[in-house]
């Protein structure tokens, strides 16, 4: 399997002379795809019904000829004006019930019924129009779904909303679901409930988390409307969409991924952030573990992007490694937005591959070379016995904003653990509620606020499984109900330990074993845990803060605290190979290939096992070996 190298490719921003010198600096940079037509709706459908594409035809052709391959995209991001004007169930509605006006891209309702209907026809000219074409190699349907309109409130959502809750309640269980004889909202007709609007106060918790489970679903739909009409005519080529990066909560992507055919995903680490090179990691890992399979980095800046309020270049070298990483991690696709910096447009600031600058910058340079570079590596197989578990309806619940303490983060819970793994170079999967827990040695639960399958953790423990379970867990069922035997009530045996209340801290405490504790405590009253770790100051001195357990052929720790450092407490949990290295100097090791990378901005020495000498790695050097 060669490694995807290329980039979205804007040519309907050129005119034909620029397409020429395209297809020469392509070659130059070792380009083999380009993603086509992601935003080209306007030009080709200049009214409704009337198609016209022969400036697409005319691409289709001079890639073929250049031996480029396309992932075509549908174009379905970013509808003409004509048609925001014409149908005004086209644009969203905001909480406030004011529209989401046109002029800029991604502004519609996935509940819009003549938005769906021009989407249907346009997919299916374009399939028909190029199922049979030799460069055609992958469809793109939309881009960054979600993205800038996450959430619609008009009332054909509200309309599409009851139809979903009735697919899935009487109104008797969902009033009972929802709890609303709470401040009296008891509904007697599925015709009185409305989307999450802007009101008075906090709104019904299972209101809001089933909307945001309906809006996921509701962009699922659309994404699905297109792979059908796709894969019925060209049932063997892949199908994408381009998921976004970090801390991207609207769309559960583990529901999306079952079909999707290849995943990728938009990489923008923010560059003043030393944090960057660990969190991207996360995404990448989550990626490959969505379908167990390679992934594609869809999208990453050459060198600056345009749209935080600062926006440093990237510096020499960084680029390289951060491409690097996305290999490391297990992806076979390296890809750009965009290929030539715009002159025109909102963009105008963002790097391209060839910047303003042209073809003797740094950056082309830098494309050039990492181009070369990937047609002499192939893609890894990874692997890892550490898994964590996210779920999507766990940080929705999570987060909705009357709860206990703002500084319950989902995503920081998961980086909390994630990083302890980055930085010992340990392989770490991302499961879900759905997947074979069976192959990992260890299950790492940073939050389960919402415990949804209690049995499978138990069985997983059963069969002989280490269990890592973070604090504020087992709280709420999949309803977002509180269990009413208790906090963790589902999972007490197993970790021999009820949880009794939770203290949120203002102040630090201490913790035997010279640690210390923040944010959070839970109270713990231990069964027949054993107790690892003790509060050492604060009301709850002497009471439990970690705890283990043996169950069945297994064990299980809880961890009722979010701790400043939590090496040290893992490092007593989690026994398996890990390799030392600098702060943020990566080390991969699959099947006898080490891959170093170094995210950093001055040269570090990474001792290995195996090797006499030290490695030197210069500034964002990487190093296969
Ligand atoms: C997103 C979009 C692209 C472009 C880039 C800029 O990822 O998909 O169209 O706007 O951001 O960083
Ligand atoms: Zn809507």
């Amino acid at each position: 399997m060669k490694i995807i190298y290329g980039a979205d490719y804007n040519p309907e921003q050129w005119d034909k002379r620029i397409w020429i010198e395209d297809m020469k600096y392509m070659k130059a940079a070792s380009v083999n795809m380009v993603n086509l037509n992601i935003f080209g709706w306007s030009i080709l459908e200049p009214s409704e019904g009337k198609y016209d594409f022969s400036m697409l035809d005319e691409l289709m052709e001079l890639l073929h000829e250049n031996d480029i391959d396309v992932d075509l995209a549908t174009a379905t991001a970013a509808q003409p004006a004509w048609l925001s004007k014409k149908y005004n169930d086209i644009l969203p509605v905001d909480q406030q019930m004011n529209t989401i006006w046109y002029g800029s891209r991604q502004s519609y309702c996935p509940n819009s019924p003549n938005y769906q209907k021009r989407v249907k026809e346009l997919v299916a000219q374009l399939v028909k129009r190029y199922k049979n074409h030799p460069s055609l190699k992958m469809w793109h349907i939309n881009n960054e779904y979600s993205d800038h309109v996450s959430s619609c409130y008009c009332d054909n959502c509200a309309i599409e909303f009851r139809n979903w809750l009735k697919d899935r309640y009487t109104l008797q269980v969902l009033n009972e679901r929802w709890g609303t004889a709470f401040w009296s909202q008891c509904y007697y007709d599925f015709d009185e409930i409305i989307p999450p609007r802007q009101t008075s106060a906090d709104h019904n918790p299972g209101l809001v988390l089933d909307y945001k489970r309906f809006m996921s679903d509701s962009f699922l739909n659309l994404y699905k409307m297109e792979y059908k009409i796709l894969k019925s005519h060209t049932p063997d080529i892949p199908v994408t969409t381009n998921f976004m990066g970090n801390d991207n909560k609207p769309l559960d992507y583990s529901k999306w991924a079952k079909t999707i055919d290849v995943i990728s995903w938009d990489s923008y680490p923010d560059p003043m952030k030393d944090t960057s090179p660990m969190a991207n990691s996360f995404t990448h890992d989550l990626m490959r573990s969505l379908k167990s399979k390679p992934f594609i980095m869809m999208e990453q800046a050459p060198n600056q992007v345009n749209w935080r309020s600062i926006n440093p270049n990237k510096k020499p070298g960084e680029m390289e490694a951060y491409s690097m990483q996305c290999i490391a991690h297990g992806g076979f696709g390296v890809m750009f937005f965009q290929w030539r910096q715009s002159l025109k447009g909102a963009e105008k600031f963002h790097s391209g591959m060839i910047p303003h600058g042209g073809v003797h910058t740094r950056t082309f340079k830098e494309v050039c070379s990492l181009g070369e570079q990937l047609t002499q590596i192939k893609p890894i197989e990874y692997k890892a016995d550490v898994a964590i578990l996210m779920d999507y309806d766990c940080w929705w619940a999570l987060e909705y904003e009357p709860g206990p303490s703002s500084k319950m983060k989902y995503m920081d819970r998961i980086r909390e653990y994630y990083s302890y793994f980055y930085d010992q170079n340990i392989p770490v999967d991302i499961v879900f509620d759905d997947s074979n827990l069976c192959c990992y040695d260890y299950l790492i639960v940073p939050n389960l606020y919402m415990m949804k399958s209690p049995d499978k953790l138990q069985e997983y423990v059963q069969n002989g499984g280490q269990l890592v379970m973070g604090p504020f867990s087992g709280i709420v069922d999949e309803s977002d109900t509180v269990f009413s035997d208790g906090y963790m009530s589902p999972l007490e045996d197993v970790f021999g330990l009820k949880v009794v209340g939770y203290n949120v801290l203002a102040d630090l405490v201490s913790i035997s074993s010279d640690l210390i504790g923040q944010n959070w405590q839970d109270e713990i009253d231990v069964d027949n845990a054993e107790i690892l770790y003790v509060y050492e100051s604060g009301y709850n001195t002497d009471q439990a803060a970690v705890t283990k357990h043996k169950y069945g052929k297994g064990t299980s720790y809880y961890i009722g605290t979010s701790f400043v450092n939590i090496k040290p407490v893992l490092d007593r949990i989690i026994s398996v190979t890990s390799i030392d290295s600098p702060q943020n100097v990566e080390v991969i090791l699959m099947e006898n290939t080490y891959i170093l990378i170094n995210h950093n901005d001055e040269k570090k020495e990474v001792h290995l096992d195996n090797f006499i000498e030290p490695i030197l790695l210069e500034a964002y050097e990487y190093r296969i070996i």
